[in-house]
């Protein structure tokens, strides 16, 4: 089975961290997000990514050079304008050749859901009444930073509202970011302009009663934000079980003094005397100052956290940030020395 892998996007949410590395390539828990992803879908039968590329190519196609990830064979369709979610998925499918059903998957999402199951459900069931695409469903307190589905009895999806207005669906599931799609669906979507899928081609498809869905149950999760990424680790860190509570590059260093838990330190990065760092991903070459306290935070590569500072409540420094000694950040983003374009 092939599956298109959407990670074409500029992850405006979590800048700076993605000014110059695409989200998708943002460690969690020691691996970059997309090898979590890759890994999931080979577990489920897929043998064949397309990644639909847009932004910052060039730091997939350098990361596996032999165009395969987890074990799986990539192929690289890299759009030449954004397309948007529908029109970078028609790019991709009709770059490697798609001509059969396949899956469509949200390259941020991190999640167990037995994606076999939905697409035996779209095979036996659905297909056979007409569904043209099968929705992998999740359910959420709050719908509103996604896509929430309404489905019938049968599964039909009665309505696709993306971000609904705060307050005003409750209690629906969301569009997971798994679909299983005919290669007709493809057909919908118009050439050469920017298409969205969740505005424009899903709600098509209800109006024509040929989008079907399935609330699936599990661990899920959309790491698009500073507070969904920080968590998206700590979720992995939890759910190795009785692993160590840290994931810690051999190369990193850290005194014998500090306290570290719960937390990602990357290659090479040093945490000093008396530090402690909780809750927080800390990234390659960063350093944490003597006395100085991290948590629930993300510290970009080689930034600098001066001695007694405190940096907490999901600040996010970006790479080459300095904060001075003794210092107090709380929820701050800081861009650091990288500029909004990208050289
Ligand atoms: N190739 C390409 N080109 N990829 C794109 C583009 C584009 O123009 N725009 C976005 N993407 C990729 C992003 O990189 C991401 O992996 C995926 O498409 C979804 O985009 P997000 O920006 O993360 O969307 P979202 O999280 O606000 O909402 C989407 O995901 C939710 C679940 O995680 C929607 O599909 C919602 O309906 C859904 O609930
Ligand atoms: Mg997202």
């Amino acid at each position: 089975m092939r599956a298109v892998v959407l990670v074409g996007g500029l992850g405006t949410r979590l800048r700076p961290l993605t000014l110059r590395t695409p989200k998708q390539m943002l460690p969690v828990a020691g691996r970059p997000m997309i090898e979590h992803v890759v890994a999931h879908l080979a577990d489920h039968g897929v043998d064949e990514v397309v990644l639909s590329l847009g932004y910052r190519p060039d730091a997939f196609t350098a990361s596996y050079p032999d165009a395969t990830c987890a074990g799986v064979r990539l192929v690289y369709a890299v759009e030449p304008e954004p397309l948007d979610t529908a029109g970078a998925i028609r790019f991709a499918a009709a770059h490697a050749g798609i001509d059969e059903r396949f899956l469509v998957v949200n390259g941020d999402v991190l999640s167990d859901l037995d994606l076999s199951e939905l697409v035996s459900l779209h095979d036996a069931v659905h297909h056979g009444g007409g569904a043209e695409a099968t929705i992998q469903l999740v359910g959420v307190e709050d719908p509103s930073p996604y896509g929430a589905v309404s489905t019938d009895a049968s599964g039909r999806v009665t309505a696709f509202v993306e971000k609904p207005p705060s307050g005003e669906i409750a209690d629906a599931a969301i569009n997971a970011g798994y679909y299983v799609l005919e290669p007709q669906v493809l057909e919908r979507i118009p050439e050469g302009r920017r298409v969205n899928i969740e505005r424009e081609t899903f709600p098509a498809m209800v109006a024509e009663g040929v989008l079907y869905a399935t609330v699936g149950k599990g661990w899920w999760i959309d790491v698009g934000t500073p507070e969904r990424y920080v968590q998206a680790s700590l979720d992995l860190l939890d759910r190795a079980g009785d692993g160590p509570p840290s994931v810690v590059a051999p190369s990193a260093m850290v005194a014998t003094t500090a306290t570290v838990s719960r937390s990602v330190l990357g290659p090479g990065c040093r945490i000093g005397r008396n530090a402690r760092v909780e809750d927080s991903i800390v990234f390659s070459r960063a350093v944490i100052g003597n006395g100085a306290t991290v948590r629930r935070s993300v510290i970009g590569a080689a930034a600098v956290v001066g001695d007694a500072a405190t940096v907490a409540d999901l600040s996010v420094l970006g790479n080459g940030t300095e904060v001075d000694g003794g210092a107090e950040l709380v929820g701050a983003i800081l861009p650091g020395p990288e500029t909004w374009p990208a050289a």
